[in-house]
Order: structure tokens, then sequence, then C-alpha cells
């Protein structure tokens, strides 16, 4: 799928059906998000693949219950859960150098993109999810000290076609020159 067509295209998508997605698939999203850019190229991203369904199912349920993509999570037939190496993404020489903090989020937000664009053009479905309770899924995951989730999303062939979502105009978010002139 050509670019602009891949962007433009992509909705989120919380209901999906059990076909499965195969390794050599789920590689190429994979390698989508390895080649995203990183803050000096620290890479602090690392993905967990879940495919068992029991843990899909926990997972499904560290959601708050008004959470619409918990049903994405126990349907699809992967989850890709989203975490970072903090202290890495805004540090040179081990020292935090950027005033804005740790990047860390910003990172894996750039190969989570990646990751999704590829996705869409392969003719599967993401949601991302970000509303879901880190303590309970940390736990349940094995994330060990000095990481954090960033994000999961399932991944599987969509069983929905969402209408596009509204988006601002152009004329409402970019000045030239100065802030605010249209
Ligand atoms: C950082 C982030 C967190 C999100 N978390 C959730 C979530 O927890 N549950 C959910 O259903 N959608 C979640 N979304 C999806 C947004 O609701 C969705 O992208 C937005 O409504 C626009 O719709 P579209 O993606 O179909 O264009 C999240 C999106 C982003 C970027």
């Amino acid at each position: 799928m050509e670019t602009q067509e891949t962007i433009r295209s992509r909705r989120s998508i919380r209901s999906y059906q059990t076909t499965e997605v195969d390794d050599k698939t789920l590689e190429l999203v994979l390698e989508a998000a390895r080649q995203a850019p990183s803050w000096d190229n620290t890479q602090c991203w690392q993905f967990i693949i879940v495919r068992d369904i029991d843990s899909r199912k926990k997972l499904a349920d560290m959601l708050p219950r008004n959470n619409s993509a918990a049903r994405g999570i126990r349907e699809a037939p992967v989850v890709i859960v989203a975490c970072a190496e903090l202290g890495k993404a805004g540090y040179l020489g081990g020292r935090l150098s950027s005033d804005k903090g740790d990047w860390y989020m910003f990172d894996v937000a750039l190969a989570m993109q990646n990751l999704v664009l590829a996705a869409q053009s392969l003719g599967l479905g993401t949601v991302y999810i970000g509303w879901f309770d880190e303590e309970k899924a940390a736990g349940f995951l094995g994330i060990p000290e000095g990481y954090s989730i960033v994000a999961m999303t399932p991944l599987g062939y969509p069983a929905q076609h969402p209408r596009p979502r509204p988006r601002k105009k152009l004329n409402e978010i970019v000045s030239y020159e100065k802030f605010g002139q249209r």
C-alpha cells in the first residue's frame, strides 16, 4: 500500500477475526518498529509478543471496564506490549541532557507508529492502548525494575471497518512564522 494511503486508511480496530497472524508477517511488523529513529539511537524499546489466550484474557482484564479496546485484546491472535528502558532516551553519557526529561514515551511512540502503519499496509488492524493498570500488567509480564510499559496493541485481521474519526482542520493547527499566525 502506498504510504499516504496507508496513513489515511488506518483506523483504531477494536474487533478482530480469529485468523492467525503468521510469524513472517509478525516479523515484518516488528522490523518496521526496529527501524524507527530514537534519541541518540538509544533504541530504548522492548516488545513482548503475547499469543497465549489465557494471558490475553488476563491482560484484557487489566484494562478499565469501559475501555472498549479490551475486546480487541481478547479477540486478536497477537498482542504486542511495548516497553521502554528508562534512563536512556534524553540522556547523553548517562546524564539527562534534555530539559524535557526522559524521552522514552516519544521514542516508543515512534516505533509503535511505524509498527501500526506497517500492520495497516499488510491488511492488519491495531489500536493503541494506553489506558490500563500498568502495575498489574508489569507484574504479570515480569517487567524488571528500570523498565516501563508504554502501550499495547492487539494485532490481527479486522472484523470491523470503522468510519474515520474527525480531525482538526489544518488551519486550526498550523501557524506561519509565529505561533497563532494562521
Ligand atoms: C496514546 C494513545 C492511547 C490510546 N489509548 C486507547 C485506549 O486505551 N483504548 C482505546 O480504545 N483507544 C485508545 N487510543 C486510540 C484513540 O482513541 C484513537 O486513536 C482516536 O480516537 C482516533 O481514532 P483513529 O485511531 O481510528 O483515527 C489511544 C490512542 C493513543 C494515541
